[in-house]
């Protein structure tokens, strides 16, 4: 503003070596002053509209407006249903009688929930079939941090317990069990779980019940979630179960990445044929694990996750790992595809974890194009991740881990690249590297660390493998067979 005032500033340094300039000057600082008295009015009522609610109504008046698409036959404003975007008013019975509008929609394709910029405090509700839920840009649904709020449900029939404490659950924020033909999408509205009440009361120990995931959709297929943000989750933040058909893309996951506990960002539990694409997710826990149920319960509810695809993703995991395979995959998981995945700033990049009493089986894993920066442990696979539901686990039940390979594995400032710990129960087998080459950040030797591995490396790798692998040229010649499949070189010390 000030710049468009410059002859008459310039006007003001000459004034009193050219007085006949003065009378113009002075009329024209009173124009400054009368400008700058209305930047300042301006700016205090802008001021006092900021508090949150009437915020993003007041810009819009001079930004033009995204017009939300209708992507059903029929659409409705949260505001019909009564709904206050304050961020104090409970808005949890303007959802309940949007959903319950649109649960009567189904026969004629369903509905539209529109959620208009501003801040809009609710409990947890649920979906139902049929149903798009779009948040604007500016939109913000934000979860009731008093867990009063929060429904006690019964635990997850695979994991016998609540993950935390036994007995009841909450359950989450945004929730559905039993439907087909959910989407929750938008102009990247958020959906914010207020965490941090969460979070401090877990660590003080004062809660009874495990904390209740952000959404959670369970016995549900054709869903998808797209263009929005998740953050500050209680607990995990996206928890599929026992769902088929699955599309998660262009999603961005937020959480502090410490002192935020279990905040995974997308958890698929029993899942089948699921694509997650284009995230952007930081996390204080892994950015992504795929599950299947916990030991015994696991083994007996017998549904694995299976058939999904994730890529073009970049993740930041500061105390877990990027990818995760388990630990609960007692279910089984296979055929899973890992792509152009890019891990930065984390501890571990892609882990598969598990131990005795799971059961199940990991395989069929295809990892392709990773990019590590900055991580402690590249490639990382644990076999003695013992956290039990109860002491009634089955020591017998083994998990089976085979086919798996990492295809195009690149990056830099990697302590130790690989740890593969297998042992003389759960040995790893058919493992495959093709096209690797880490930066590594300490010239020690044992960096590329392996116990109970069997399998192949294929062409140049770098850092030098582990004795326990066999090594094939580029065309795919054996060069030489290893001897020493249940050698143990692992070195927790770096
Ligand atoms: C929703 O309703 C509010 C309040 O009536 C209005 O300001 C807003 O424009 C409406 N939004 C849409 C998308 O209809
Ligand atoms: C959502 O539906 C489930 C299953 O019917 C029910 O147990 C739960 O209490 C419902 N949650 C809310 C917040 O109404
Ligand atoms: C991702 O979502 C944002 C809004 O959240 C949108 O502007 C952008 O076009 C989307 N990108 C793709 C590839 O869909
Ligand atoms: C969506 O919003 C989040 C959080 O404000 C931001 O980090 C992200 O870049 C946005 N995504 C797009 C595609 O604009
Ligand atoms: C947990 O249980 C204790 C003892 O029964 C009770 O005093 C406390 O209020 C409970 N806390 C919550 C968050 O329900
Ligand atoms: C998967 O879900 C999407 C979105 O609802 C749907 O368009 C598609 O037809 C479904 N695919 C199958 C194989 O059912
Ligand atoms: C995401 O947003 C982009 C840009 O608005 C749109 O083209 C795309 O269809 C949206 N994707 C989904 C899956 O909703
Ligand atoms: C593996 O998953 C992909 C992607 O979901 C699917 O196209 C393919 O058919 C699956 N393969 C088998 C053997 O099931
Ligand atoms: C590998 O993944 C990165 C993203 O991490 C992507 O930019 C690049 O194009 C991918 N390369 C290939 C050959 O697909
Ligand atoms: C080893 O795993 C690869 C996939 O990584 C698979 O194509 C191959 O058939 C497996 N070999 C054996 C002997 O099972
Ligand atoms: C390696 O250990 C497996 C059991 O995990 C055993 O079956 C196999 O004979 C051992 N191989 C060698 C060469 O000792």
């Amino acid at each position: 503003m000030v710049e468009t005032l410059t002859p008459s500033s310039s006007y003001r340094w000459t004034q009193f070596q050219q007085p006949r300039r003065w009378i113009p000057s002075l009329f024209s600082n009173h124009k400054t002053l009368l400008t700058a008295f209305w930047i300042a009015f301006i700016f205090s009522v802008l001021l006092w509209q900021r508090d949150a609610t009437t915020r993003i109504s007041f810009f819009r008046r001079d930004l033009p407006v995204r017009d939300m698409p209708q992507l059903r036959p029929s659409a409705f404003n949260l505001t019909d249903f009564g709904g206050v975007g304050d961020g104090v008013t409970l808005n949890t019975a303007a959802f309940e009688r949007a959903v319950l509008a649109i649960s009567k929609l189904g026969k004629k394709g369903g509905g539209q929930l529109n959620v208009p910029p501003g801040f809009w405090l609710t409990a947890p509700f649920n979906l139902t079939s049929h149903m798009t839920l779009f948040l604007a840009e500016g939109a913000v649904i934000l979860g009731i941090d008093d867990e009063k709020y929060w429904p006690l449900m019964p635990p997850l029939p695979s994991y016998g317990y609540g993950r935390e404490h036994i007995g009841p659950r909450y359950g989450s924020l945004i929730h559905g069990q039993n439907l087909r033909d959910v989407v929750i999408t938008g102009h990247n509205g958020t959906i914010n779980g207020q965490g941090q009440a969460w979070w401090k009361k877990y660590k003080q120990r004062l809660l009874n019940n495990t904390r209740g995931p952000l959404v959670q959709i369970m016995w549900s297929s054709d869903i998808v979630i797209s263009n929005i943000t998740l953050c500050d989750s209680p607990f995990w933040t996206l928890h599929p179960y026992d769902c088929k058909n699955i599309t998660i893309k262009n999603v961005t996951i937020l959480a502090p990445i410490f002192d935020a506990p279990n905040t995974d960002g997308i958890d698929p539990d029993s899942c089948e044929d699921m694509l997650i694409e284009n995230c952007y997710i930081s996390v204080g826990d892994d950015g992504i694990a795929i599950k299947s149920g916990w030991d015994q319960f696991g083994i007996s509810y017998g549904r694995p996750s299976t058939n999904i695809v994730i890529r073009n993703l970049v993740v930041r995991s500061m105390v877990s790992a990027g990818i995760s395979i388990g630990s609960e995959m007692s279910g089984g998981v296979s055929n899973v595809t890992v792509e152009n995945v890019h891990i930065w700033n984390s501890r571990r990049a892609v882990r598969i974890k598990t131990a005795a009493g799971r059961g199940g089986y990991v395989r069929h894993i295809a990892y392709r194009n990773l990019t590590f920066e900055n991580v402690r442990v590249g490639i990382v696979i644990k076999t003695d991740y013992n956290e039990h539901p109860d002491g009634e686990f089955d020591p017998k039940a083994v998990p089976v881990l085979e086919d798996i390979s990492f295809v195009s594995v690149h990056g830099e400032g990697v302590r130790v690249p690989v740890r593969i710990h297998g042992n003389s129960e759960i040995p790893v087998k058919n493992v495959t590297f093709r096209d690797m080459s880490v930066g590594i950040t300490y010239k020690k030797k044992h960096i590329f660390q392996c116990s109970h591995v069997q399998g192949r490396v294929i062409g140049t790798v770098f850092p030098a493998p582990c004795e326990n692998l066999d090594l094939y040229d580029e065309q795919g010649h054996l060069i030489r067979r290893s001897d020493s499949q249940n050698a143990s070189d692992i070195d927790y010390d770096f």
